[in-house]
């Protein structure tokens, strides 16, 4: 069977190790237009390829829709400290463990830890995180404000709306957010979010906030345990997710909600998260360490404690639970 231009121009290019091919060697190799190598530059461009062209060298390519290594990440990146030292793995057992000795180490506020594949992934209260190989976005990012540790809690969120607004402009789709970690589209779990500190007495050394999204999974790439409540962003918009795009689109977002709340306060995120919060005004059942409140999500506070009205009409503010709605 004969190979399309596409995939031969994406073979060529891939081939030349990092070198540029001008438009008329690539047109010779597969025998084509210029024109038609020109069209297809283009098309690869839309799809999520990284492709420099140099006047009087041509092209070269600088990473796939699949990659998300350094360099992948680092092209285009528009931040000034997030992601800005990134710790790229294949294989690893877990990015937050990994994170942990590296602030424990001194890494700079910013510091990205990602990887393909993690062999103990784990979740909020103790759970399994299942990250399968290549299909998602496992990384930890190192953040170290000044604030006291009773401030840690928020920043769930602020990491919530800057996936929110990273996820809204890779896939032009809406998720919604469920307190405090879930990020959700259609009902459905694409993306968790674990906060984990390490304090001194009054002050915060440093958060590691975990991120785990389903960027590129199939249906049946899903464990029984979860295949009714997990999606990815593939199966709810229907294309290949630039993976590498997407944790840059998260980076820019952080970096931006982090200093509003860091120069504002709280508020302004609040409100934001609120846009996109799935609870808030409805029924829920909040499952916490000493017991259930069932009643009505009526908001979040300043500090991001989410606050559930009881049919008694008795307010209960709720630091740390699974909801359920
Ligand atoms: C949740 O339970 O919803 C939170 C899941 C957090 C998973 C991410 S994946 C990257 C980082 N490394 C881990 O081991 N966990 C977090």
């Amino acid at each position: 069977m004969r190979t399309s231009i596409r995939q031969q121009l994406i073979e060529a290019l891939s081939g030349a190790g990092g070198e540029f091919l001008s438009g008329q060697t690539l047109a010779e190799i597969i025998g084509c237009s210029r024109t038609a190598i020109w069209k297809h530059i283009e098309e690869l461009r839309k799809d999520g390829f990284v492709l420099e062209a140099v006047r009087n060298k041509g092209y070269r390519i600088v990473s796939t829709p699949e990659d998300i290594t350094e360099n992948d990440i680092l092209f285009g990146l528009e931040t000034d400290k997030f992601g800005r030292n990134i710790h790229y793995y294949e294989s690893l057992g877990s990015t937050q463990k990994a994170a942990h000795q590296l602030a424990y180490d001194g890494a700079p506020e910013g510091t990205l830890v990602i990887t393909e594949e993690q062999t103990s992934g784990r979740g909020r209260l103790g759970r399994e995180w299942y990250s399968l190989s290549g299909k998602g976005i496992w990384m930890s990012l190192i953040v170290r404000p000044d604030l006291p540790p009773q401030q840690a809690p928020q920043f769930t969120l602020v990491t919530a709306v800057a996936i929110a607004r990273a996820i809204e402009e890779i896939t032009g789709i809406t998720p919604e957010i469920k307190w405090p970690n879930d990020v959700l589209i259609n009902g459905k779990k694409v993306v968790g979010i674990l906060t984990e500190l390490q304090a001194e007495s009054d002050k915060i050394s440093s958060l590691i906030i975990g991120i785990g999204m389903n960027a590129n999974h199939e249906p049946n790439d899903f464990p029984p345990a979860v295949e009714q409540t997990a999606t990815s962003l593939f199966i709810e918009k229907g294309e290949k997710i630039p993976r590498a795009r997407l944790i840059q689109a998260f980076l820019k977002n952080f970096e931006r909600y982090y200093s509003i709340y860091v120069t504002e306060g709280f508020r302004p995120i609040r409100i934001l998260w609120e846009s996109y919060a799935v609870s808030i005004g409805k029924r829920v059942k909040a499952t916490t360490v000493t017991g259930v409140i069932a009643g009505r999500a009526i908001g979040i506070t300043d500090e991001g404690v989410l606050r559930i009205e009881d049919d008694e009409g008795v307010i209960h503010n709720i630091y740390s639970a699974d909801i359920q709605q």
